[in-house]
C-alpha cells in the first residue's frame, strides 16, 4: 500500500460508512491475497523476434509467411479489410467481430516483391511484408500508410503468457484519434495511454485516462488516406503516441509512432483504409452495425440520482409539463432500488411504479431503469438465489466466489462470458418491464468493485468462462460490459421482440454498438468537463460507437447558469441528450438557474424536437452506413489540415455543423468552416469555406450552420414531416437522405433521396426514386435564399 492508497483507504473508511469502508479494505487484501496467490509471477523472460523469413504458403487473399520463430497470417477480405496475426492467430475468436470473418479476397494472394520481401496487391491496398517480419500498408498507387516493425514477444521461462510489444510508424502529417472514449481528445495528443476499462472514482477531466471504455482502435488520418487498425486483444496494455513532424520541406520530416504493448493476448490486426465514410462502413461490417434506439431515445432525457420518490419523478415531469418543456424520458437510478439492489424496487418510496411509468407513457414519456452487474451477495436476494443455483457467479483460482464491494455492500459478480449466464441475466429484465420500464442504462459494469487501494475491479486471477475457452480477469476484464449488453440486449429480443431494445452501458468495447450506446459517466462540472463531453463522443463515434452524450451540466457541484446553458446547447446537438447528476450535486432542471437560462433552454429543447426527424434518419445512417451522427469537421475532407485540427466543433451528419461554445463569457467565436457554402440557420446569412469566420454566440444560441443544398426532414409544427431546404449555390446542386420514423418496431423504412437544384431562377426539390424524379411526398421550406 502506497501514501496514495492509504489516502484512499482512510477517506474510504472516513466517508461512505465506516462499514462500507471497511468492506472496500478487505475488498482491497482480498484481492491482494488472490492475485499474489494466483498469479503468475514475472520471473525469468524468454525475448522472441520473428527472425529472417524461411517460407511462404500462398491462399486466397494472402497467405502464411514463416519466419525463424513466429509465423505470419495475411488475409485481404473481400471488403478490402485486411487482417494479419502473428504465430497462427486466426481473426477468431473474437469479442469484436459481429459476426463470420469476412470472405478473403480471392483476386489476390502472397507473391514475391523486388526487396526480397513479399506483398499482397488488392484493389484498395497493398500489403508488403519485408523478410524479417515488418509490415507496410500502402495505398494503390504506393504511398506507405503504416510501417509496423517486426514486433517482439517476451515468454515466461517456465511457460505461461507472452507479452509484446508492437512499433509502428505512419505519415509525419499523421493525426491519431478514437483508442475510444477519451477525455482529451478527440485529436490524441503524445502520452501514453491505458488498454483497461476504468471507473476513476471521482468526477472526471480531461486530464483523466484511462476511462470507463478504452479500445484498441486507433483512426489514422493523413494526406494520403485515412486508416483504422484495430489490435484484437482484450489484454490491458497500453499505446504510446508520437505525432511526426514535417522538416519544411527539407526531407527530413520525422514519422510519427504507435507503439503498443499488451501483457497478453494474440497478435492480430486489422487495417482498414479509404476515406472517413469508407473506414467506418467497412469497420461496422465486421464489428457490427450500430442498434437503432427507439425514436424517444432520440429526444431529452432527465435522469438523477436522487429522485428519491414516486412525488419526485412526478414534480419533475410537472415541471416539463407546466412549462411546455418537451421531455421524453425519465432515468430512476439506484435510489430507487430496495437497497441498492440490482432488479428490486424500494415499495415504501415507490409503491406504484407500473402504475407511474403507465401514466408517464401515456403523457409521452418513458421510464429508462439503471442496471448495476453487481449483486449484493445475501441470502433471500432472489438475483443472488437464482444466480447461485446456476453458478452464475465469478469464481476464484480456488474455486471461491469473488466477493467484492459495490452500492449494496458485500456483491458476486456475474460472469457475462458465460452464455449461459447472459441468457439468465437477460431474463431477468421481465421484471423491469413488469415495472413498465422501457430502456436500460447500465451502470458499474467495467466491472467497478470498490477498493481502498488497488484497482477498483475484481482481481486479476477471477476466472472468467471466456465462450468456454476459460481464462482470468486480465482477458475479460474490458469485454466484461460488452458482454453484459450483449445479455441485456438479447434477453430483451425475447421478452418483447416486437421493439427495438434501449440499451446504453458506462462500459464497453469494440462492438458495443451492436447492442447499444453509451455515456461519458462523471463528466466534472466546469468548462474542462463541457470540453471533454464533446471530445468523448467524437472519439467513441470513430470507433464506431454513434449514440453517446455526457451529462449535461456535468455530474457534481452546481455548474454557474452560463454553464449549465452552453452544455444543455451542446447536448441539444448530440445523440443522447441527457441531463443527469450526483447525489450531492446542485440541481438540473432547466427551471433551476433563473428566467433566462429558461427561456434559452427551451429554445434548444424545442429545436431539438424539431430536428428528431433529421436524428431518426441520422440513426438510420449509422445503422446502414456506419458513419457517426456526430463527426470531426475533416469527416468529408480529412486531407484539409486546419479541420483535422479543429476539436471545438463537429458536423452532425451531412447537413449541419455545430459549434458550441466551450468557454465562459463569449458572445463570439471562431468557426472553422469546411470547404462550399455554409448558412447560419438563425440569421440566413451565408459564409463561404474553406476558411475562419467568426460568429455571433449570444447566451441565446450557439451557431448551427447548414451546408447549402441540404436537405435536412424535421418535425413540422402540426407534427407530420416537413423538408428544410437550405439553398444550394447558384449553378450548384445539393440533396439529401431521409429515412421516415418507422415506430418502435423492425420495419425498414424506405429510404428517401432528395436533389435541389436551380431551374432559372427557381429552386426545384425533387424526390429520386426508381421511375425517375417528382414532387417530395412532404411540405418543403426553402431556406437562405437571400443569404448569398
Ligand atoms: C455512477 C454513474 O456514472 C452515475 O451516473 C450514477 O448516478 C451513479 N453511479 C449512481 O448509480
Amino acid at each position: 500500500m502506497d501514501g496514495r492508497d492509504l489516502v484512499r483507504s482512510m477517506k474510504a473508511v472516513g466517508s461512505a460508512g465506516a462499514a462500507q469502508g471497511l468492506r472496500t479494505v478487505r475488498a482491497a487484501w482480498r484481492t491482494r491475497r488472490a492475485d499474489a496467490s494466483a498469479l503468475p509471477s514475472r520471473g525469468a523472460e524468454h525475448a522472441r523476434v520473428p527472425g529472417p523469413v524461411q517460407e511462404v504458403e500462398t491462399a486466397p487473399g494472402g497467405g502464411i509467411v514463416r519466419f525463424a520463430r513466429s509465423e505470419l497470417r495475411i488475409m485481404v477480405a473481400v471488403n478490402g479489410a485486411v487482417f494479419w496475426g502473428w504465430d497462427g492467430a486466426g481473426p477468431e475468436p473474437s469479442y469484436a467481430l459481429a459476426g463470420r470473418c469476412p470472405e478473403p479476397d480471392p483476386r489476390t494472394a502472397l507473391e514475391p516483391d523486388k526487396e526480397g520481401g513479399w506483398r499482397v496487391v488488392a484493389e484498395r491496398v497493398t500489403v508488403a511484408v519485408s523478410r524479417h517480419g515488418a509490415v507496410e500498408v500502402r495505398t494503390p498507387g504506393g504511398v506507405t500508410l503504416r510501417r509496423d516493425l517486426p514486433p517482439r514477444w517476451w515468454e515466461p521461462v517456465g511457460g505461461g503468457t507472452a507479452r509484446w510489444m508492437q512499433r509502428s510508424e505512419v505519415a509525419a502529417d499523421a493525426r491519431f484519434f478514437g483508442l475510444g472514449g477519451r477525455a482529451s481528445g478527440p485529436r490524441m495528443r503524445d502520452g501514453t495511454y491505458r488498454m483497461w476499462n476504468t471507473d476513476p472514482g471521482h468526477a472526471f477531466g480531461p486530464g483523466d485516462d484511462p476511462l470507463y471504455i478504452t479500445m484498441p482502435v486507433q483512426l489514422v488520418v493523413a494526406d494520403a488516406a485515412t486508416h483504422l487498425v484495430f489490435r484484437d486483444t482484450s489484454w490491458r496494455g497500453t499505446v504510446t503516441l508520437r505525432e511526426g513532424e514535417e522538416g519544411a520541406g527539407s526531407g527530413h520530416d520525422r514519422a510519427g509512432t504507435s507503439e503498443l504493448r499488451m501483457e497478453g493476448g494474440p497478435l492480430r490486426c486489422w487495417v482498414v483504409v479509404g476515406t472517413p465514410a469508407r473506414v467506418l462502413l467497412v469497420w461496422a461490417s465486421l464489428t457490427g452495425a450500430p442498434a437503432l434506439p427507439p425514436t424517444w431515445a432520440l429526444g431529452h432525457h432527465h435522469a438523477r440520482w436522487g429522485f428519491g420518490s414516486e412525488q419526485e419523478v412526478r414534480r419533475i415531469v410537472s415541471g416539463y409539463q407546466e412549462r411546455g418543456l418537451p421531455l421524453d424520458a425519465v432515468h430512476l437510478d439506484i435510489d430507487h432500488y430496495d437497497e441498492h439492489q440490482v432488479f428490486t424496487v424500494d415499495q415504501e418510496r415507490f409503491p406504484k411504479l407500473p402504475l407511474l411509468a403507465d401514466e408517464l407513457r401515456q403523457d409521452g414519456v418513458r421510464l429508462v431503469s439503471i442496471v448495476d452487474p453487481a449483486v449484493k451477495a445475501a441470502e433471500g436476494n432472489a438475483v443472488y438465489d437464482s444466480g447461485t443455483a446456476r453458478n452464475a457467479f465469478v469464481r476464484d483460482a480456488a474455486g471461491r466466489l469473488v466477493r467484492g464491494v459495490v452500492w449494496p455492500g458485500e456483491t458476486v459478480f456475474p460472469d457475462f462470458t458465460d452464455p449461459r449466464v447472459r441468457e439468465w441475466w437477460g431474463r431477468l429484465y421481465e421484471e423491469r418491464l413488469d415495472q413498465g420500464f422501457s430502456g436500460f442504462w447500465h451502470d458499474m459494469n467495467e466491472p467497478t468493485s470498490f477498493a481502498a487501494f488497488g484497482e477498483p475491479t475484481l482481481p486479476l486471477s477471477a476466472r472468467h468462462a471466456l465462450e468456454g475457452r476459460g481464462g482470468d480477469h486480465r482477458e475479460a476484464h474490458n469485454v466484461y460490459a460488452l458482454c453484459m449488453a450483449r445479455a441485456a440486449y438479447e434477453g430483451l429480443r425475447e421478452l418483447v421482440p416486437e421493439e427495438r431494445p434501449f440499451v446504453f452501458s458506462r462500459s464497453g468495447w469494440v462492438g458495443m454498438q451492436r447492442y447499444g450506446g453509451t455515456w461519458s459517466g462523471d463528466v466534472a462540472t466546469g468548462w474542462p468537463g463541457l470540453r471533454a463531453s464533446l471530445s468523448l463522443v467524437l472519439g467513441l463515434g470513430l470507433c464506431g460507437v454513434p449514440y453517446s452524450g455526457p451529462d449535461v451540466g456535468g455530474f457534481d457541484g452546481t455548474p454557474s447558469p452560463e454553464l449549465y446553458l452552453r452544455w444543455f446547447q451542446l447536448g441539444a446537438y448530440l445523440p443522447l441528450f441527457r441531463t443527469h447528476a450526483s447525489l450531492r450535486a446542485g440541481r438540473r432542471e432547466p427551471w433551476e438557474f433563473g428566467a433566462e437560462v429558461l427561456e434559452h433552454a427551451r429554445v434548444a429543447l424545442v429545436e431539438r424536437r424539431r430536428l428528431l426527424p433529421y436524428f431518426v434518419t441520422l440513426a438510420h445512417l449509422a445503422r446502414r452506413t456506419g458513419a457517426p451522427y456526430v463527426r470531426p469537421l475533416w469527416w468529408s475532407a480529412p486531407e484539409d489540415r486546419a479541420l483535422r485540427d479543429c476539436e471545438d466543433a463537429f458536423l452532425l451528419g451531412d447537413c449541419l455543423l455545430v459549434a458550441p461554445v466551450l468557454d465562459p463569457g463569449a458572445d463570439r467565436r471562431a468557426v472553422q468552416l469546411p470547404r462550399g457554402r455554409w448558412y447560419d440557420t438563425v440569421t440566413e446569412r451565408a459564409y463561404e469555406g474553406p476558411g475562419q469566420v467568426l460568429l455571433d454566440a449570444p447566451l441565446s444560441r450557439i451557431p448551427v450552420l447548414a451546408r447549402a443544398g441540404c436537405v435536412i426532414p424535421v418535425r413540422g409544427d402540426g407534427g407530420g414531416l416537413e423538408l428544410e431546404v437550405w439553398a444550394p449555390a447558384r449553378g450548384r446542386t445539393g440533396g439529401g437522405l431521409v429515412v421516415p420514423d418507422a415506430g418502435e418496431g423492425w420495419d425498414e423504412p424506405e429510404l428517401e433521396r432528395y436533389v435541389t437544384r436551380w431551374r432559372g431562377q427557381r429552386l426545384v426539390v425533387e424526390r429520386e426514386g426508381e421511375g425517375g424524379t417528382g414532387a417530395p411526398p412532404h411540405p418543403v421550406q426553402v431556406r437562405g435564399l437571400d443569404g448569398g
